[in-house]
């Protein structure tokens, strides 16, 4: 993990001096100077300075001592606490680290980023107890619409999994009948528990991996239904009701409706959506809630007046009011989007057809890790022409409008409805230097202007789901300059074999794409396929949300490739392949083992061998930059 080591205010002559050193990488000399003079002058800000050459000396416990001296000085100096926490992450210590970023957090509760950094090590853990502290971060972390949360969804349900008041219901997750499960729901007094506020809070601002957990919560939601439908109090608080079933609604949108219903369920919400209709532009709450449970609000015929007439800003009712509006403010973009050209080709024309009623993916906020100073550092601070092909919902073009700011991004891609979130999302964030066109990749080839126009090419899991993927990949090393970069992601066939045996099977089966074929094949997946194989594919967030799982294992084109054919593909477009865009350790793994045959890490067919041995590597698509020779 890389932050920015901010060097703080230090101020005055000598410290000058170790800055002007350290800028220059003297972090030895600028050490010392800063030892000298921190033993006649002590300063929070220099010990915080000494602590970064430390760092950056490898000598991290020296750090550690002295920035809890730099504490002694002031409590409240959350830098100090952010650094340790950061300190923690280097040497693994992630229980100590999540301690350190809760006290960042603590002492300074608006900074986004401390936030943001706290999110990203409890991904990866996993509680079985929780401290209040830790809680109440936590749902301030929630609440932020800034940072990305979405693949905390585990540590949050390992959290509150253990909660007193919650655990006694999750229990019920071992059920698979809903008659057992209805039993032991109707044994409990009441149903308060539920309405625990880090529950509450988590529930529909994450997708959680696990299969029994998304069992449980539908077989919550029925029970939900049919208490709401008989008129039956569950709350001690009558209140409590809109705050449980508008939660729960937040996750179903989130996940785009993937949990199946029967047909009881589908008669009750036919009852539901008469009521709603009936009452004009004022439904109940807990009702129209629990109608958002099982399918669109914005579907609703009265949406509009509905929408309007729901209280928002923190108010509950602000869920339901804002997957309307936000649907209704997506469909008057849709309208004026900029089209360039017909999309001709048949293929191009299925997929689009998928794209914009699966868009895909649904995101929150664009926190991708993929800069790389060494291969894309010369384009910061320049007004690079960047594209992105195949930009779908716009997560990689917000993520490339931030990290190249001077930048113009051009954006296409064939979906309205993905175009659509995109520039929704885009306007909400107040980005500018994005524009977005509906254009298939083929007739970008038909644009004189845009011929060798290009700095920086980027295309992330798009060509695959071309008819010809090496023609489209052609037009795009058209459209790019000499020496332009571009970074290109494509499926992997050996890290795939699990989602193709699943695929022959949809394929062999005929089993439809549609929502509710979808439903069904995950409900029945296990007399499909081998466990081992269910369990390969079942991991990422994509088998929970109903258009991400459609991509995953539904699409209507796909094509896979093994790295000598991307080596083949690389020397016939007359690109040089540069560097995989890959975790850390996977890289240095590779190089322990090839560092004799391939001490660049640049020799594919090397790579291939490799991944033969090490099928998982690339589950992630084989993502990789490379440049235009001359
Ligand atoms: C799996 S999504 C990836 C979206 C985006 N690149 C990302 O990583 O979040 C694939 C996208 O490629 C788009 N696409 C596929 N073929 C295309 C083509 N011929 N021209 C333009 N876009 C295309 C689809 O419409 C879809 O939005």
């Amino acid at each position: 993990m890389d932050i920015v080591l901010n060097w703080g205010p230090v101020a005055s002559g000598k410290y000058k001096k170790a800055k002007s050193l350290y800028k220059a990488g003297e972090y030895v000399k600028s050490a010392r100077v800063l030892t000298k003079e921190l033993a006649k002058k002590p300063n929070k800000y220099g010990f915080y300075a000494l602590a970064q050459c430390c760092i950056l000396l490898g000598d991290h416990e020296n750090a550690i001592k002295v920035l809890f001296t730099a504490l002694e000085k002031d409590r409240s100096f959350h830098e100090a606490f952010f650094l340790l926490g950061h300190i923690h992450v280097i040497l693994k210590r992630r229980v100590e680290a999540i301690g350190f970023y809760e006290q960042a957090v603590m002492t300074d509760p608006i900074n986004e980023d401390y936030k943001q950094k706290l999110a990203g090590v409890i991904s990866t853990q996993n509680f079985n107890s929780m401290n209040s502290n830790l809680k109440s971060v936590l749902i301030e972390c929630m609440k932020s619409e800034q940072i990305e949360i979405l693949f905390m969804g585990k540590a949050w349900l390992s959290v509150v999994e253990h909660d007193t008041s919650v655990e006694p219901f999750f229990e019920l997750s071992k059920y698979d009948d809903y008659v057992l499960f209805k039993n032991d729901m109707e044994r409990f007094s009441n149903c308060d528990g539920l309405i625990e506020p880090l529950f509450l809070a988590g529930l529909g601002r994450f997708i959680v991996t696990k299969i029994t957990f998304e069992n449980w919560l539908k077989f919550l939601r029925r029970y939900l239904l049919e208490s709401i439908v008989e008129g039956k109090s569950l709350f001690t608080d009558e209140n409590d009701i809109e705050l449980m079933i508008c939660a729960l609604s937040r996750y179903c949108f989130l996940s785009d409706y993937i949990m199946s219903y029967g047909s009881e369920e589908e008669k009750m919400l036919e009852g539901l959506e008469k009521k709603i209709n009936a009452a004009g532009a004022n439904p109940v709450l807990a009702e129209l809630a629990c109608y958002g449970c099982y399918k669109p609000l914005y579907a609703l015929s009265n949406a509009k007046e509905i929408a309007a007439g729901l209280e928002g800003g923190n108010h509950v009712s602000e869920i339901p009011k804002s997957q309307i509006e936000e649907y209704l403010a997506q469909q008057e973009i849709f309208e004026e989007i900029e089209v360039l050209g017909k999309i001709k080709d048949e293929t191009s024309r299925e997929v689009q057809a998928q794209y914009e009623v699966f868009p895909y993916p649904r995101w929150n906020v664009a926190a991708l890790d993929l800069f790389d100073p060494r291969v894309e550092g010369y384009l910061k601070g320049t007004k690079a022409e960047i594209l992105i092909a195949g930009c779908g919902t716009g997560r990689e073009a917000v993520y490339m409008a931030n990290a190249f700011p001077d930048a113009q991004i051009t954006a296409v891609d064939l979906s309205k409805t993905s175009l659509a979130y995109a520039i929704f999302k885009t306007r909400k964030m107040g980005i500018k230097n994005i524009n977005f066109y509906q254009a298939d990749i083929m007739t970008l080839a038909d644009l004189p202007d845009w011929q060798g126009r290009f700095d920086y090419i980027t295309s992330s899991g798009v060509l695959h789901h071309m008819k010809d993927p090496k023609a489209g990949w052609k037009v795009l090393c058209g459209l790019l300059k000499d020496k332009g970069l571009m970074r290109i992601a494509l499926y992997s066939r050996h890290a795939r074999w699990a989602i193709n045996e699943a695929r022959e099977v949809i394929g062999n089966k005929k089993i439809g794409s549609d929502s509710r074929s979808i439903r069904t094949f995950r409900d029945n997946i296990n007399t499909h396929l081998e466990n081992e194989t269910i369990e390969k594919f079942r991991f990422p967030l994509d088998y929970y949300n109903l258009s991400e799982c459609r991509d995953l294992l539904f699409h209507v084109q796909e094509q896979q490739f093994d790295l000598l054919q991307v080596k083949e593909h690389l020397d016939g477009l007359g690109l040089e392949f540069l560097k995989f865009c890959l975790r850390k350790n996977i890289v240095e793994e590779y190089k322990k083992q090839n560092a004799m045959t391939d001490p660049e890490c640049t020799n594919l067919e090397i790579w291939d061998k490799w991944e033969q041995e090490n099928p998982d590597v690339f589950i992630g698509m084989y993502s990789f930059w490379c440049r235009k020779s001359d």
